[in-house]
């Protein structure tokens, strides 16, 4: 078993906290950001190599400004911080912090003035880049210079025998030219990590760990088709073998031969052995006459967890665990303390089944990213083909069929959208697009095909870029590829006579219509 180094990130609220964590494990050590609230007598059982403290958007002078724990000081590991991180670390140890004149937002020259082991091969006047209001103007005791920048007299900040370190500027964002080689310098000069979190490294340690939770007992697994499950569920299978109970449920609301190709898939490349489901009448009569988007997706949730309860009873064995493929900014977002956000969209799942079944669940991916999920798929032998897949919400197609939902409507959509996907990637756009689809509208609208007049649906098509699918920008086709799009749908779909491009970002727009 590897001894797993750990690096603390403190979230003091900056909109960079999680790209500190992402550029952390990129160099192969793995880290995990808490709260400032965070209590550290929690850590337990932790290989602790060093703490980074993010940035953040008040003042450490603001009434309610979030505070350093002196805690986290006497774990006796080195500290960096970072911009407001810098700040309250100074202001700890009787620095001062005062409102700058100019706010130093964007990129900057850091001018080295003392070589620290935190710029070690770091190259003089390298952009980085800037964002606050907030300044340091006098040094805390025992802290020396590093370095400074046009606007900031003290940018860079070191006491090495206390082993803290700081920097005004973001190292963590790409802008900053020498960024990943200061992150790295942190950790592997200055914490003196190896670098052992690979994605080999987690899957055995993964493998072990279910083992030893499970047991000879039976673990249940929702197969959506979608890479978190279908990669935790091969996962677990690896470590569990038989003793994993695949059920895939057809909801009647998947895109064209989806659930079929899917099951080919389990079957054949994955020796994920499963009963298929035909739950598509029930969940469509579910949805019949509804057409407000909250209420059906609390619906398909309901009836997923219905059809999901009875099929896991027809099995004779007790079962105990579910597997879920909860990924870590699910984690993270349910521990924030700070900024409730209002619920835009619910999304359903297999939400609701642990507690209904009363079961355990194994969820392996509760520490990973998106991208981390897919390195593990690719490792395990699994098919680019689906993990390369864009994300289908759970819902599926009801929220892309807007209205009232009806089997000849998802028809006349998986035809259309079937069309648009297999232009894309003709086109070889596929890989560039976060997610494309097509959403029918409950409008109809006049037209005139050979000589008649017609009065058909209005398709819409959409596709974006994005980095989490938080945010998102509409993907620029060139006129000719939508102009070909449209016409091949407007000519194979009976039923629709007008196309349409969504040009929203989001925000204000969300990517799905619903
Ligand atoms: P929005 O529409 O909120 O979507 O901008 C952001 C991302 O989430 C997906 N999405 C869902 N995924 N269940 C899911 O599993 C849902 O109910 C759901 N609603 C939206 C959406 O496809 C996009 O990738």
């Amino acid at each position: 078993m590897f001894n797993r180094e750990t690096i603390l990130i403190i979230d003091f609220g900056s909109q960079y906290t999680q790209l500190i964590t992402r550029r952390v494990r990129e160099a192969n050590v793995y880290s995990e950001v808490h709260p400032h609230t965070f209590d550290p007598l929690q850590l337990k059982d932790v290989n602790l190599k060093g703490i980074i403290l993010s940035g953040g958007p008040m003042s450490v002078y603001d009434e309610d400004a979030p505070e350093l724990n002196p805690g986290l000081l006497k774990l006796n590991v080195p500290v960096l911080g970072i911009c407001y991180g810098l700040q309250v670390l100074c202001k700890h140890f009787g620095g001062t912090v005062e409102a700058a004149a100019d706010r130093e937002y964007g990129k900057s020259k850091l001018q080295i003035t003392k070589q620290s082991q935190l710029f070690n091969d770091v190259k003089d006047n390298s952009t980085v880049w800037m964002s606050h209001g907030d300044l340091l103007t006098k040094l805390p005791e025992g802290f020396e210079i590093t370095g400074k920048s046009d606007h900031s007299p003290i940018c860079a900040v070191e006491n090495i025998e206390k082993k803290i370190y700081g920097v005004q500027f973001h190292p963590e964002v790409m802008h900053t030219e020498e960024g990943t080689k200061i992150i790295r310098n942190f950790l592997f000069g200055i914490c003196g990590c190896k670098g052992n979190w690979t994605t080999q490294n987690f899957i055995d340690e993964q493998i072990k760990k279910i083992k030893e939770k499970v047991g000879n007992k039976k673990v249940l697994c929702a197969l959506s088709g979608g890479v978190d499950s279908t990669v935790a569920a091969v996962l677990v299978k690896k470590a569990i073998g038989d003793n994993l109970i695949s059920i895939h449920i057809d909801n009647g609301l998947m895109r064209k031969d989806e659930s079929k190709k899917i099951g080919e898939l389990f079957e054949e490349k994955l020796n994920l052995h499963h009963r298929h489901i035909d739950g598509s009448e029930r969940f469509l009569n579910a949805l019949k006459g509804v057409t407000d988007p909250e209420e059906k997706r609390k619906i398909i949730g309901k009836t997923f967890i219905e059809v999901f309860e009875e099929e896991a009873k027809k099995f004779d064995e007790d079962v105990e665990f579910l597997v879920q493929g909860t990924l870590y900014p699910d984690v993270i977002e349910s521990v924030q303390v700070k900024g409730v956000s209002a619920t835009i969209k619910t999304h359903h799942n297999v939400g609701g089944l642990p507690e209904k079944m009363k079961l355990n669940l194994i969820e392996p991916f509760r520490e990973l990213f998106k991208d981390e999920v897919r390195n593990v798929g690719r490792e395990l032998g699994i098919p680019e083909e689906l993990i390369g897949r864009h994300p289908f919400p759970g819902p599926g197609l009801a929220v892309r069929v807007l209205g009232e939902v009806t089997k000849p409507k998802l028809d006349i959509l998986r035809e259309a959208d079937d069309i648009f996907i297999r232009a894309i990637k003709e086109e070889g756009l596929y890989d560039k697009i976060w997610q494309a689809f097509a959403v029918l509208l409950p409008v109809s609208t006049v037209g005139v095909m050979g000589d008649s007049r017609t009065y058909e649906f209005v398709l819409a098509l959409r596709a974006v870029t994005s980095v989490d699918g938080m945010t998102a920008d509409w993907f620029s086709f060139d006129h000719d590829f939508l102009a070909s799009v449209s016409n091949k749908i407007i000519n194979k779909v009976r039923g629709i006579n007008r196309v349409v491009y969504d040009i929203s970002s989001k925000p204000p727009a969300t990517i799905e219509w619903e």
